[in-house]
């Protein structure tokens, strides 16, 4: 598996890495062997992986919220500078998966709770999106003949939807949107770098795919009451929560080379929940 996937020496950046989803994303990707940049507005909920380090892979951390253009800036060009600082490839890989949740029925949800969620889910992955598309940024990645893959954590309520959620529905289904838009551009401007540095033939891309988990077991949905969970539980299919190794090992493989031809896709991680 680990030599399969092929993701040593690559580097990624991953927003929400201190719990959940995103805790799991960063003990994945370094157990592959990349190197691994975290962010969090939480910083001091953020663990180090305890894995050895076979590969010699690093590993670092930034403060940023998401929700500020100014720390997804900054949080690429630290990034950048500890791939410099470390000799190590610049990172071609982000997962954006930091997120939350301000529930309520409609006539209930205030504005603010409204605007948290949007922007979080949505302006925050696009924050995070612009500043890691850097057009000079793609050009250094793509110039070594690598390819690039931007991984965004959706959900599957934006297709399904969900009671007291109206506001996260929105903000994930924008995610859906994006992720299908910018799987187009990236698409159009690989080619544009790829001739333009005169490997026209080169399948080295920029791509975004999204993954749509259903429940998962984190400190998300740890404060669903039981008896909800349980009700929850029986119309999964696969009658369980997700753990969140599960979404992360579907953020391997879109990760690696060996998904080079998927892109615009957003995939459900949910126990068939959503069928
Ligand atoms: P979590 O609450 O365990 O972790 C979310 C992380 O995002 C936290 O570390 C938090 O500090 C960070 N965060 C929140 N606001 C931020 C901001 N403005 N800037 C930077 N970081 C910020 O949640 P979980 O479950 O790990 O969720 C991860 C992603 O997966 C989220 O996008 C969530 O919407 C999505 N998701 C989760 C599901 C679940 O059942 N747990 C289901 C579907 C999607």
């Amino acid at each position: 598996m680990q030599n399969w996937l092929q993701l040593a020496n690559k580097t990624v950046i991953i927003t929400g890495s201190a719990s959940g989803i995103g805790s799991a994303l960063v003990d994945a990707f370094y157990s592959q062997g990349c190197s691994v940049f975290m962010s969090d507005i939480k910083t001091e909920n953020i663990k180090y992986p305890n894995t050895s380090n076979i590969y010699k892979n690093k590993i670092a951390h930034v403060k940023c919220d998401v929700r500020c253009k100014d720390d997804t800036i900054a949080m690429i060009q630290n990034a950048d500078n500890f791939a410099k600082e470390h000799d190590i490839p610049i990172a071609s890989i982000i997962v954006n998966a930091a997120g939350i949740t301000r529930d309520g029925f409609i006539h209930d949800l205030t504005e603010e709770n409204y605007d948290d969620v949007l922007d979080t889910n949505l302006k925050g992955t696009f924050h995070s999106i612009q500043a890691f598309c850097r057009p000079d940024r793609l050009e250094k990645i793509l110039s070594t003949n690598t390819g690039s893959s931007i991984i965004n954590i959706g959900s599957v309520i934006s297709e399904r939807g969900n009671i007291g959620q109206t506001n996260y529905a929105a903000s994930k289904g924008g995610v859906v949107g994006m992720t299908r838009a910018l799987a187009k551009e990236m698409a159009y401007q690989s080619i544009q770098i790829n001739k333009s540095r005169g490997e026209p033939n080169s399948h080295a891309a920029i791509r975004a795919n999204a993954i749509l988990p259903g429940f998962i077991d984190t400190p998300m949905t740890q404060t669903v009451p039981s008896n909800i969970k349980q009700r929850i539980i029986s119309g999964i299919p696969l009658r369980r929560f997700g753990e969140p190794t599960d979404v992360a090992n579907m953020a391997l493989f879109l990760a690696s080379d060996r998904s080079s031809y998927v892109t615009g896709e957003c995939w459900e991680c949910s126990g068939a929940i959503a069928i």
